[in-house]
């Protein structure tokens, strides 16, 4: 039997249709609109197409969209005072420094410069805590969009073996302690794991962040697993072009799998969807309001 298709695009959709009826919501009783501002420097193309999907993808959901962009050559100062700015702007709920910031930028002073509450990537040292022992956080909007869909395919989840492939502090760190939170048993696997294979053959849930092309194969996985495929990687074609794969091997995995997130399509458009989920969040919880059901931990 092949796995289920999970529908990231469609689970994106869904999750931007309950981000955009809260917003309603907002401003219809409380008069109150959420505002998210995306910081980018420099004009790396790629980041540059993220925040102009992620400022479209804001406005359709009815919330304030603000763009802050600098040259390259902006001082530390200049960007401190700029997030100073925002994190005293009451019309701003959520504030996003676009990653990765040039080379004399110290990217760990500036994203701890944020406000806490206004931080929606998450990656503020008080969220990281926050999130590490249990308590209400900002969560990392991928890890947030990856637990989404393990719930949507499981309900309860505890008791379950989980295997995250990838320790890194955006993805791997929070992702298991997500997992944890739900009550699974929790590994955390990553470049100097032995014997990968036979970990990853116990999960009944493989989480695979770890930004090597097709690395965890069909015959790694348990029968009826859920596989969640966080990696984005180019390939090249014989054709000259590239085609986009994730960390996991498709084709061999998705025959053995329960369920799979294909890329591209899987958990790639959860991302904006979530960062758009953290901001009301963000919104509800500034002004003491009740948050949005199911779009947080
Ligand atoms: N660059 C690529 N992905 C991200 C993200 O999720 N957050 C931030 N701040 N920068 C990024």
């Amino acid at each position: 039997m092949s796995a289920t298709v999970i529908d990231g695009k469609a689970f994106a959709a869904e999750v931007r249709e309950k981000v955009a009826g809260h917003v309603a919501r907002l401003k219809a009783d409380h008069g109150i609109i959420p505002g998210l501002a995306v910081v980018l420097i420099g004009e790396d193309p790629a980041s540059s197409v993220y925040v102009r999907n992620k400022g479209k993808q804001t406005r359709e959901v009815g919330m304030k969209s603000v763009e802050h962009r600098r040259d390259t050559d902006i001082s530390e100062a200049e960007l401190l005072a700029l997030i100073d700015d925002l994190n005293t702007d009451d019309s701003i709920h959520g504030i996003l420094v676009q990653l990765p910031l040039p080379d004399h930028l110290d990217a760990e002073l500036v994203i701890n410069a944020i406000d806490p509450a206004k931080d929606v990537d998450g990656f503020h040292i008080s969220n990281v805590g926050l999130l590490g022992t249990g308590q209400k956080s900002m969560v990392p909007c991928t890890p947030l969009g990856c637990l989404m869909m393990l719930r949507d395919q499981h309900g309860s989840l505890s008791g379950l073996n989980a295997v995250v492939i990838g320790r890194s502090n955006i993805v791997g760190k929070p992702m298991a302690q997500l997992l944890l939170g739900e009550s699974c048993t929790v590994t955390m696997a990553h470049s100097r794991t032995r014997d990968l294979p036979e970990v990853v053959r116990r999960a009944d849930i493989v989480v695979a962040a770890v930004g090597r092309p097709q690395m965890v194969q069909g015959d790694w996985i348990k029968p009826g697993a859920t596989v969640i495929d966080v990696g984005i990687n180019r390939l090249a074609k014989e054709d000259g072009g590239t085609r986009l794969v994730g960390d996991v091997d498709y084709d061999s995995c998705a025959p053995v799998a329960g369920a799979i997130t294909p890329v591209p399509g899987g958990v790639g458009p959860m991302t904006i969807a979530c960062l758009l989920a953290n901001t009301v969040t963000a919104c509800c919880r500034a002004n003491d309001l009740p948050e949005p059901e199911g779009l947080t931990v």
